[in-house]
């Protein structure tokens, strides 16, 4: 399974990389403003920062919710790095998008993803990458990780290539049940990925074979 991170915070996607186990990132509006990027320019800036980063793929949202702003955008990002995958949502206009985008040989990854039917269009227009929200509809009593596990079935039945990228993870637990239904990848926060690593059996024996060192001096 493919690891991204979930962030636009270059310092973190910095630390990611450097754990070595990285294959891209993603970013949404959302994570952008938290960054404070703000104008065109900027916003095109901190893509190409990212990119100098990371080697695997990093998935760039369009703004516009309309098709023809969509594809003018989706085009101009898909320009400025062979890594840039364009991020467009599970609408419409989306799906036309992601259509048009795919014919012209420019990834795509169909985000704000909640149900199958997304899913299915998003795949049969001819996503790179479908991103479904299980944070989010855990938050709504819905079990999210149910929904990928759905997807994967229908890929896999139906030998759709589009890769299935978990989104909106919460937590380490969430990964590794990404992990037992077969999700493509999973974009996660750091703290959530770090998490994997945590093991009190691993402190006390990393300890007891310190002290014990200390006896071979
Ligand atoms: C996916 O690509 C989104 O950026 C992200 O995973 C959304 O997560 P959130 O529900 O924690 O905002």
């Amino acid at each position: 399974m493919k690891f991204f991170v979930d962030t636009a915070n270059l310092a973190q996607i910095k630390d990611a990389q450097a754990l070595g186990v990285l294959d891209g990132v993603t970013t949404n509006p959302s994570l952008m403003a938290k960054e404070g990027i703000k104008g065109h320019d900027a916003i095109i800036k901190h893509y190409m920062d990212i990119c100098d980063i990371v080697d695997g793929d990093v998935s760039a949202e369009v703004l516009s919710t309309e098709y023809e702003g969509m594809i003018k955008e989706g085009e101009e990002l898909a320009a400025l790095h062979k890594q840039i995958v364009v991020k467009v949502p599970a609408t419409k206009a989306g799906i036309k998008a992601v259509k048009y985008l795919t014919a012209k040989k420019i990834k795509t990854n169909c985000t704000l993803v909640f149900s199958a039917g997304q899913a299915l269009l998003a795949a049969k227009a001819g996503a790179t990458y479908v991103s479904p929200f299980i944070g989010r509809l855990d938050d709504n009593s819905v079990d999210g990780i149910a929904l990928i596990e759905q997807i994967v079935d229908m890929f896999n039945y139906y030998d759709f290539e589009t890769q299935v990228l978990a989104a909106s993870i919460r937590h380490t637990m969430h990964i590794i049940q990404c992990v037992e239904v077969g999700a493509d990848v999973a974009t996660c926060p750091l703290s959530a990925i770090e998490g994997l690593l945590k093991h009190p059996l691993t402190d006390i024996g990393l300890a007891q074979f310190v002290k014990d060192s200390q006896r071979m001096a």
